[in-house]
């Protein structure tokens, strides 16, 4: 009978039991102590049982204990949301039927053997995208006499998982690896963890592998049932929090870029106006812009962006209105040559205003002359005296006024040389007037440039305050 229904299956597991068919009859008597026995013996036993599920009662479910220790995090893509881990797998059931007395055989109470013959529940990882082909097969299965099956095997897992990147590199995630039957009910197989989550976290902590990128904070496991088109499933589901190692991040991006913004401050202390400062500017712009090139590479495409990321465009931009500025500045000195009047609306808001708000100290040039102007204008062209002595005809003043004709030579000489001092004081007077308009279309430049090395600092100051107390919190 044993013969029968072996040889109705003739792959060759079951050739080689034949042959220790044979083996047993002709030793027949002495004490089992094969493993080939056993496993005869077994294959007889569960010959029915390998194709339903291995319960004597069918309202009984099964239960399948599962665990997981996280071996390393080979990758985790950020663009594609996806998560490979390599884990250490192990499930754990029942199958009724496949049971022994240790001592009918020589004290074996396990026996490894491949599984091709027998119920394997059917279990799915919810979250995984890619099949998992690269995994090594480790056909084995571990028996024991109380008809407990142990599959144990190393597992390669591509997973979606959602990431917040928001603080990267300081970024911590969250991923699930969901364990579950796909067809089977919680009527036939309910799913449990095999330990707490502080043993699977304490197992993974001793054998988990860094490869640099990340490290492992904690893992939990918890067990529930999903409601799914009408069907109640069971689910394990194991929750992985990883946490990024940012000193890569840090050398190769941060410190760089903190590098090129300081550069950009303080090329605003270079002489105003030089085309020195512009191109030493826009070499800066262009490094940044290598910069958030590689970390445009590095960021994935998400909702939230990286606070990293409006960091450094906000600093973009502001080394942008800062070239503008410079530009401004060169531009204000470049009028100075051919308009030299600044027009009013400079004067009334960037001179007065502005540099009141900046407490910028504008040289006395400008208010003062205006004062000047005011006094000579009291004291020697207010009188009307005076007023006639200006003029380049002195003869016909003295036809006008014969008594005065009569002056000595010296008086006439000294009356000529008051009108030839007037004369130069008025051209001093109006080159010194060409000059401060310069000098205000220079002061007015300074003030601008001021203004922009102000909100440079203000804008840079506050970006860095709030970037670390996100990286921090
Ligand atoms: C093999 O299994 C059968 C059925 O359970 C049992 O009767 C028999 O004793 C077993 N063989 C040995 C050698 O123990
Ligand atoms: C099935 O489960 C019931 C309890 O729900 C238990 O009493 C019974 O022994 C189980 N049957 C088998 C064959 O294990
Ligand atoms: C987890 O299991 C271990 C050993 O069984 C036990 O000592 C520990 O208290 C359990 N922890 C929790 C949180 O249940």
């Amino acid at each position: 009978m044993i013969r029968s229904s072996i040889l109705t299956k003739m792959n060759p597991y079951n050739i080689l039991l034949l042959f220790s068919i044979i083996q047993w009859s002709a030793c027949s008597g002495e004490t089992i102590c094969s493993y080939l026995d056993l496993a005869l013996n077994l294959t007889y036993k569960n010959i029915r049982g390998t194709l339903v599920r291995p319960v004597k009662n069918w309202r009984n479910s099964t239960i399948v204990y599962i665990d997981l220790s996280l071996y390393t995090v080979v990758n985790l893509d950020t663009s594609l949301q996806s998560l490979t881990t390599y884990i250490w797998f192990l499930m754990e059931w029942k199958n009724e039927f496949l049971n022994w007395d240790p001592g009918e055989f020589c004290g074996i109470d396990t026996i490894i053997i491949p599984g091709e013959d027998l119920w394997v529940p059917d279990l799915y990882i919810y979250e995984m995208t890619e099949s998992d082909d690269k995994s090594p097969v480790i056909p084995y299965f571990i028996i024991s006499s109380d008809g407990i099956i142990t599959e144990s095997k190393p597992l390669r897992i591509v997973s979606t998982c959602n990431l917040d990147i928001f603080k990267f590199p300081f970024d911590k995630q969250t991923c699930y690896l969901t364990f579950g039957p796909y067809v089977h009910s919680v009527q036939d197989i309910i799913m449990l963890p095999k330990f707490n989550s502080s043993q699977v976290n304490s197992n993974s902590q001793e054998i988990f592998v860094s490869k640099g990128d990340w490290v492992l904070l904690d893992i939990s496991v918890s067990s529930m049932t999903i409601w799914s088109e009408g069907v109640e499933y069971s689910q394990v589901i194991f929750e992985l929090i990883i946490k990024r190692a940012p000193v890569v991040y840090i050398i190769n991006l941060i410190i760089p870029s903190c590098f090129l913004v300081l550069l950009d401050v303080v090329s605003m202390f270079i002489q105003m106006g030089t085309g020195e400062r512009l191109g030493f500017k826009i070499t800066v712009v262009l490094g940044f812009s290598v910069l958030l090139l590689i970390l445009n590479d590095m960021l994935p495409n998400s909702d939230n962006p990286a606070v990293l990321g409006i960091f450094c465009c906000v600093c973009l931009a502001v080394m942008v209105i800062s070239t503008v500025g410079s530009i401004a500045t060169s531009y204000m000195l470049m009028l100075s040559e051919t308009h030299p009047n600044v027009p009013a609306w400079i004067q009334v808001w960037v001179m007065r205003r502005l540099a009141r708000v900046l407490c910028f100290k504008i040289k006395p040039s400008y208010e003062d002359t205006v004062a000047i102007k005011g006094e000579v204008n009291a004291s020697f062209l207010g009188d009307t005296e005076d007023r006639k002595l200006r003029e380049k005809t002195p003869e016909l003043q003295e036809k006008k006024h014969p008594q005065k004709g009569k002056d000595s030579l010296e008086v006439k000489l000294l009356k000529r040389l008051l009108v030839e001092i007037l004369q130069i004081h008025q051209e001093l007077i109006l080159s010194k007037d060409m000059q401060d308009a310069k000098s205000d279309w220079y002061t007015a430049a300074q003030i601008v440039d001021r203004l922009v090395l102000i909100i440079y600092l203000i804008i840079v100051v506050i970006m860095f305050a709030v970037v670390i107390s996100v990286w921090v919190t």
